[in-house]
């Protein structure tokens, strides 16, 4: 039996993933607008695939409950699957993780050895240097009492539960024994390549892949703010020409390395930050790291002044914003691209906007004051705006230059 901890996007996914293939799974959740939503049978997001997983396991398999008692005195294995966001100079704040840990030790009340799963995405080092020595202050003693593992997580918002029930790979960092065999029979569903490395390693593979994507997305940034400066280029055309090359072919890969208005969400701003902060703690202080997050944050401001040079001096000019959500897919707008987009323009003086997205609208209503409103459908904001910028690519805003003689900035290249 496991106990999972945090029911967001990684959490619930787990819990239901885990549940799917025959295991006992509580689910603990501190908000308890999101808790007694699941247990309510409805998603507190959205995410294809997990609104059927839900009901199917909901109160079968997968029991979600604030009785951490119940929880951890049925469970062999706690999984953490709560948020790691921006701490101090870009760490990251394992604030949530240390307080979920705390609370799990004050739920044991027998002296039966379990394992603690990090699945919230941490730098490396910090099982062995923080997570082991907070036990050790507690009187824990690891692994005897407890063992301490990581597991990252890959998946993608919008595809989570497909990427977590047909995983590539699944990596386990481990250090003792009894928490790799624990694991390994957790993941006895899958025929992906379970691969045990040590802690560290297990850390360092997360931000080896959020750091390479975010490399290859800034990289394609920068080249089409190089096309744009040497003027004449058909940036979307030479992105997709540079995609038949026969290397670029097989899976998905190339999909990060084409041009938008900069990577957003939850996961590349924040992990990014929080590598090159490691590192640099640690004295060595990555430069392509470093010039990848410097572009990333000149997106917005760079994406704002192309909308500009399309909107001209007029400040009363009606900006249409197509897109809100960090990603097609997916409701999120943690750290969306459009929301700094927006603030940019707010910032050069340009305030009578209209922004719509399929999903996102009343998310992004909760999380940015802005000077902004939402239109009721795409035909409105069609109607309303005198010019348009897509800023999300979802494939609706694809007939728009049929919708309109308006002029329209294609931030995201997909036009
Ligand atoms: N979202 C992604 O695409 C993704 C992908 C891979 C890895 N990750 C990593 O996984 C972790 C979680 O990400 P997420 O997007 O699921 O976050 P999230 O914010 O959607 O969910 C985290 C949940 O944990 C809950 N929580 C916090 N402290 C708690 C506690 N003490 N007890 C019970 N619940 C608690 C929060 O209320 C929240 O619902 C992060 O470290 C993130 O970097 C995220």
């Amino acid at each position: 039996m496991v106990t999972v901890v945090g029911l967001g996007f990684v959490g619930l996914t787990t819990a239901l993933g885990f549940a799917d293939h025959g295991i006992k799974v509580y689910g603990l959740e501190a908000m308890p607008e999101r808790l007694s939503t699941i247990q309510g049978g409805k998603l507190p997001f959205m995410e294809p695939g997990l609104d059927e997983a839900l009901p199917r396991n909901l109160g079968k398999n997968f029991i979600p409950t604030d009785d951490w008692d119940l929880a951890i005195a049925n469970s062999e294995c706690v999984y953490y699957c709560v948020g790691t966001p921006y701490g101090e100079d870009g760490q990251a704040d394992l604030t949530y993780l240390f307080g979920a840990m705390d609370q799990t030790l004050a739920a044991i009340h027998d002296g039966k050895p379990r394992v603690m799963v990090v699945k919230s995405t941490v730098p490396p080092s910090t099982c062995e240097k923080r997570v082991i020595p907070f036990l050790a202050e507690r009187g824990v003693k690891v692994p005897e009492q407890m063992g301490v593992a990581n597991n990252p997580e890959f998946l993608r918002e919008g595809h989570c539960w497909d990427d977590f029930t047909q995983p590539d790979r699944i990596v386990l960092g481990v250090s003792d024994e009894r928490s790799e065999a624990m694991l390994r029979k957790l993941y006895a569903w899958t025929d992906a390549p379970v691969i045990a490395v040590n802690l560290n390693t297990g850390e360092y593979i997360k931000y080896l892949s959020n750091t390479s994507l975010a490399c290859l997305i800034s990289f394609s940034n920068e080249m089409s703010l190089a096309a744009d400066a040497i003027g004449g280029i058909d940036v979307a055309k030479a992105f997709r020409v540079l995609h038949m090359d026969k290397r670029w072919q097989t899976g998905t890969i190339r999909a990060y390395c084409y041009p938008g208005c900069g990577y957003g969400g939850y996961c590349l701003p924040k992990d990014t930050n929080a590598f090159y902060a490691v590192a640099k703690g640690v004295g060595f202080d990555g430069q392509i790291l470093k010039n990848v997050i410097d572009t990333n944050d000149a997106m917005p401001e760079a994406t704002a002044k192309r909308i500009i040079r399309a909107a001209g001096e007029d400040k009363d000019v009606c900006i249409g914003i197509l897109g809100l959500s960090f990603n097609v897919g997916s409701d999120d707008v943690r750290d969306a691209p459009s929301g700094r987009i927006i603030r940019a323009l707010n910032e050069a003086g340009y305030k009578n906007i209209v922004a719509y997205d399929p999903v996102a609208m009343e998310g992004f209503q909760r999380f940015y004051k802005l000077d902004y409103h939402c239109a009721a459908g795409y035909e409105d904001v069609v109607r309303e705006a005198d010019m348009f910028a897509i800023t999300t690519a979802w494939p609706m805003f694809g007939d728009i230059k049929e919708k309109t003689d308006k002029p329209v900035v294609d931030c995201r290249y997909m036009l």
